[in-house]
């Protein structure tokens, strides 16, 4: 008998910005994100990639040619995702996980009405899901926001971003509340502090030694317009599942020395827990005001905001699962020093062609722990293995690597299921290869099917089945019970 009960969602997950492309097209206004570029030097495990200078910005906006932009291009759903759901649906998808483009909705984030023709193309999208039975798991936002926001008001540390985004977010709400089954109002919230300007919108060089004030409380207004958008759903529909995401990067204590113990209790804390218990128990924790209080850390709270908090709390978790971190005493600092940085350094796992520690149970673990901690339905919106694939003469990709991490992972969700922790569905990251978040290429490829473009864009786009599409297939069609 399969783990999983009858109703589980299995499926696959992408977002607008790496896989839609069109970035011009249908009245799109431009992401901040179409500004990033690709640089084959980066080092995505160093925190210090996410700092983006203001001049480097200008630079992009005024560069025409998408080569060295490849958010720009994505895998060119815009144009071929009917060819796309097909492809999901002959898998046998139950639900599928994008997101919205800010951008194709208000191109300039402050616009009174929507722009008509990217509304379209999503009314588009969502009846061809609806037409092959895919339920519709909807991100509002996924990292990306209209540039002009980032410009004009500064981004996220300006309250007005709380009011631009509840226009956005109604606007939404009101179109497709009959049609999206489940939502989330952001795509890992907790990501926040870790790459400000992908998420918050902000320049360092504005804020110099106040970076981690200013960022924190840019998350501030996030957490308000989180809140905000929740209670809006609950108002306006009845059993409504709207729930909050973060990067699951669990610690474990790098040894079993007390001082290990508690470093790996800070860092889950600071870097995990205090995202959930905001958005799903509704109060700023105790811990967080002391860690605020020891580094000089004075957010602007606002009357009613933790009126508005308190009553917008989600109904099921959900994050990103990739690896597990640990954590060690600094010397002496065990309770001061948060690392952002990824780095695995458990002897025990293998690592992804990234660096990435791969470790199974560690999702079990994680679940446990998560549901423990909050008593919620819990969603894993991603898990998967970005890789090196290769294209062979005949059009076949042998990616048994693929395979064998996400059934390590899907085995290890089932023994969680059968611990008794309430698991709703599994979302493959990023189902069709599409330009990595981290290090903005194509060669990190994730999906279960190959799109022929390497990372300046030259290529055909066309798409081919992966050994893992058949694979996936088949664990669909057994709810899970046959991973071999
Ligand atoms: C998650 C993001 O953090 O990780 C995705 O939600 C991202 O957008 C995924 O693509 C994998 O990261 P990367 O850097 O390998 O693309």
């Amino acid at each position: 008998m399969s783990k999983f009960t009858k109703d589980f969602l299995f499926g696959g997950a992408t977002s607008s910005n790496q896989v839609e492309g069109g970035w011009n097209e249908g009245g799109k206004g431009f992401s901040h994100l179409d500004a990033i570029k690709f640089n084959p030097d980066d080092d995505t495990s160093n925190p210090i990639h996410s700092i983006i200078s203001k001049k480097s910005i200008l630079e992009a906006i005024e560069e025409k040619d998408p080569t060295y932009y490849p958010k720009r291009r994505g895998s060119d759903f815009y144009h071929r995702y009917k060819e796309d759901i097909k492809l999901f649906s002959e898998m046998g998808w139950k639900v599928y996980r994008l997101s919205i483009e800010w951008a194709r909705i208000f191109p300039n984030g402050d616009d009174l009405t929507p722009n008509e023709e990217g509304l379209k193309f999503y009314d588009d999208v969502f009846k061809e899901l609806r037409a092959h039975n895919i339920k519709i798991f909807v991100t509002v936002s996924h990292y990306s926001m209209p540039i002009n926001l980032v410009l004009k008001y500064g981004g996220w540390i300006n309250r007005k971003l709380i009011d631009f985004y509840q226009n956005y977010f109604q606007t939404l709400f009101d179109r497709y509340k009959d049609i999206v089954d489940i939502w989330l109002p952001f795509n890992e919230i907790n990501i926040s502090q870790m790459k400000p300007f992908w998420n918050n919108g902000l320049f360092e060089e504005d804020y110099k030694d106040k970076y981690n004030e200013a960022n924190y409380q840019a998350l501030h207004h996030l957490f308000l317009a989180n809140a905000l958008a929740v209670k809006y759903a609950h108002e306006n529909k009845k059993d409504v599942q709207i729930g909050s995401m973060v990067a699951g990067r669990i610690n474990y204590p790098a040894t079993c020395k007390p001082e290990d113990m508690l470093a790996a209790q800070y860092e889950n804390r600071i870097k995990l827990y205090f995202y959930y218990d905001v958005t799903a128990r509704g109060y700023y924790p105790e811990y967080m005001k002391t860690y605020f209080k020891k580094h000089n850390i004075n957010l602007k709270f606002e009357k009613d905001d933790e009126e508005i908090l308190k009553n917008g709390t989600v109904n099921f978790l959900s994050f990103s699962y990739y690896f597990t971190e640990n954590a060690q005493d600094y010397p002496g600092k065990y309770d001061e020093v948060v690392s952002w940085k990824i780095e695995s350094k458990n002897p025990y796992f293998e690592k992804s062609d990234w660096g990435w520690g791969i470790d199974p149970k560690g999702l079990r673990w994680t679940l446990n722990e998560f549901y423990d901690r909050y008593k919620l339905p819990i969603f894993i919106s991603e898990n998967g293995l970005g890789a090196y694939d290769v294209l062979t003469k005949d059009n076949k990709i042998h990616d048994d690597y693929r395979i064998n991490y996400l059934k390590e992972h899907i085995r290890e969700m089932g023994n969680a299921i059968e611990e008794g922790i309430p698991v709703i569905g599994y979302t493959v990251w990023g189902a069709i290869d599409l330009v990595s978040a981290g290090t903005n290429e194509m060669s990190k490829r994730y999906g279960f099917i190959y799109v022929d473009s390497d990372d300046l864009g030259n290529g055909t786009y066309d798409r081919y089945k992966k050994d893992s599409f058949d694979w996936y297939k088949n664990v669909i069609k057994s709810n899970g019970e046959n991973l071999d």
